[in-house]
């Protein structure tokens, strides 16, 4: 066959080959077909030694000018396949960065947790320390030291979730009155929140899990108008307006005297309305003066120092606050609920 034959042959099968591929690497394969070390026109170029005289600058040329054709080719062909892998690209994995992203759901603490917080605020404020104590408690924290001894009838009071080992759910927070009272000496400022346990039937207005927070100020000379003024503050801070409290007698072992502690109605302004029964006072707290046998279980001397304490439950001032008319909402898990606050 004649060479330059051969060239134009090798040229139109590079065309058809070029044309035809879909890959880079395909593409790349090409190249070395045709332009490589071991291609055709590579070993023609090697024997042009062996041919005649007159046609060696001939099939040089012609081999020179076809090998540039195929790089062009290849080059071309090269761009081509770029631009539709792009093309594709931007469709396929197109990002609009305009495209509002999806908001994540950020949760927020409990209604309850925030007035905990809120008081605890309030408290510390006041020169109140924070204290805890264990939700499953020893009989003795719980009743005995609080001058309920058993078989007392005030046990009565709150129906108890008892353990197998004899120990129990603490029904309030008033054994940390004891456990504080072991730990520190007079003067004693402190609160203490957590959740505390009965054995009971729910309602809208009875939950088996509830929170309070137990308040204990111990020092000499302590009496009711000091437990009057600090309730008043932490009213006032809580609901943002002056609130008015009296006392009424309650009973309560752990002190004496007990009072229950009522505030005018919030809602009517002590005018009288469905929330206050008519009254013009909601029960807002137990509280009274810490009982001689309390401060005695507590290691503190009755003849030298003098206390208040007070039980206030979490639950309902979050519920007089936002007058949420049922307890079993809290734990509810129902989000239309909690959303709110
Ligand atoms: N611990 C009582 C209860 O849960 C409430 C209580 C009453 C607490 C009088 C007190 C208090 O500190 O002085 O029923």
């Amino acid at each position: 066959m004649d060479v330059l034959e051969q060239l134009e042959n090798i040229l139109n099968k590079a065309k058809v080959d070029i044309t035809n591929v879909t890959s880079l690497e395909k593409l790349e394969q090409l190249k070395i077909k045709y332009l490589g070390r071991k291609s055709e026109i590579s070993s023609i170029l090697k024997s042009l030694g062996k041919l005649a005289q007159d046609i060696r600058p001939i099939v040089g040329k012609k081999s020179n000018e076809v090998k540039r054709e195929i790089t062009a080719l290849l080059e071309k062909r090269n761009q081509e396949l770029l631009e539709s892998i792009f093309t594709r690209l931007e469709t396929d994995e197109k990002i609009d960065i305009t495209e509002p992203g999806e908001k994540v759901k950020i949760g927020h603490t409990h209604p309850i947790t925030q007035m905990r917080i809120e008081v605890e605020d309030i408290f510390t404020s006041m020169g109140f320390s924070i204290m805890s104590g264990p939700e499953i408690e020893l009989e003795y924290y719980n009743f005995e030291a609080l001058n309920i001894p058993k078989d007392h009838p005030a046990r009565d009071m709150q129906d108890t979730i008892w353990t197998k080992d004899g120990n129990l759910l603490r029904t309030h927070t008033s054994c940390v009155q004891i456990r504080t009272m072991e730990k520190f000496r007079p003067p004693i400022r402190v609160i203490a929140p957590g959740r505390v346990f009965r054995y009971e039937e729910t309602d809208a207005s009875h939950e088996h899990t509830f929170y309070q927070v137990e308040g204990l100020m111990i020092d000499k000379d302590i009496s009711v108008s000091n437990l009057i003024a600090v309730m008043k503050t932490m009213l006032k801070e809580v609901f943002h307006r002056d609130v008015k409290v009296r006392l009424r007698p309650g009973y309560f072992p752990f002190v004496e005297p007990g009072f229950e502690l009522d505030i005018n109605c919030l809602i009517c302004g002590g005018e009288g309305c469905p929330v206050c029964k008519y009254s013009g006072w909601v029960e807002l707290l137990p509280c009274g003066l810490v009982h001689p046998n309390v401060l005695r279980a507590g290691n503190i001397d009755p003849e030298e120092y003098s206390g208040f304490a007070f039980g206030m439950g979490l639950d309902r001032l979050v519920m007089m606050r936002y007058e949420i008319n049922d307890i079993r909402l809290f734990h509810s898990g129902d989000l239309r609920f909690l959303e709110q606050f």
